[in-house]
């Protein structure tokens, strides 16, 4: 598959307007793209929403990936002030004018959205990376998702992005579809791995629920049977979301 964002993924940059080239520093790679793009042709979105454009190339996949008649909306604070509009630049060169960019704080543009009683039925997650901000992100997209929407996120090998991975993995309404991309195999974390299947081991003779009590979610649950052992995760709106008012699952 040949999508139009890979021809500036294969150059690792593209020319600026004024002729000087500029070379990428914050772009998903193909593997990802290809796995947004699979998304998109299997669940047939219309409406869809990204949060972080840098210099467009995520956008590049989902603009081509939806068609001429879907609609893309983008938030991106930084698009003019850290990015000199280059993801603006990428897509118009590309032709592609089936978005609209918000220059907002997503944790202002979000909570807008739903007043306005906006629906998206895919959205992909990649703007400022704290745990607490994925979090409230996710809060107003499980609220702007239809049942059937997808959420993708990008960088879930992070810790802080993969707690808020297993906090999502435990919802009653939504299923994992999978992650793509390679969580660097360093000797430390497989090292980590052995330590955790060998406290798990020995911890074995007690109830899962003490056990949940006692030790990490990571000790207990693997990303791999979780499906979150990648740098791209998905996840897919199954119900409405009726989780009881004091909700809430180890994670
Ligand atoms: C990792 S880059 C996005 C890369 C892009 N998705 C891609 O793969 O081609 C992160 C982007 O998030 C934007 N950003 C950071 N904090 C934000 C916030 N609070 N609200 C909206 N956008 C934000 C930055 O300006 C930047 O463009």
């Amino acid at each position: 598959m040949t999508l139009k964002a890979f021809e500036i993924l294969d150059k690792n940059g593209f020319t600026k307007p004024d002729g000087s080239w500029y070379e990428l520093t914050s772009a998903i790679d193909k593997e990802e793209g290809s796995f947004l793009h699979s998304l998109i042709k299997q669940y047939q979105p219309k409406n869809t929403l990204e949060i972080g454009c840098a210099e467009g190339l995520s956008s590049m996949v989902i603009c081509e990936s939806i068609g001429s008649t879907g609609k893309h909306t983008i938030i991106d604070a930084f698009q003019s002030t850290d990015w000199s509009n280059h993801g603006i630049y990428n897509l118009k060169k590309a032709g592609f004018d089936n978005f609209t960019l918000i220059e907002e704080r997503s944790e202002l543009v979000l909570p807008q959205l739903l007043k306005e009683g906006k629906k998206y039925d895919f959205v992909f997650v990649d703007g400022w990376h704290t745990f607490d901000h994925v979090l409230v992100e996710f809060f107003y997209i499980n609220n702007l998702l239809p049942v059937g929407g997808v959420v993708a996120f990008d960088d879930t090998g992070l810790t802080g992005i993969n707690r808020v991975m297993r906090y999502i993995s435990n919802y009653p309404n939504f299923e994992c579809l999978g992650s793509v991309g390679d969580h660097p195999k360093t000797l430390k974390r497989r090292a980590l791995t052995g330590m955790k299947k060998a406290v798990n081991a020995a911890f074995s003779p007690l109830g899962q629920r003490i056990k949940k009590e006692l030790l990490n979610d990571t000790v207990l649950r693997t990303d791999k049977e979780l499906k979150l052992n990648g740098t791209v995760t998905a996840f897919r709106k199954t119900a409405e979301d009726k989780r009881h008012w004091a909700w809430y699952e180890h994670f």
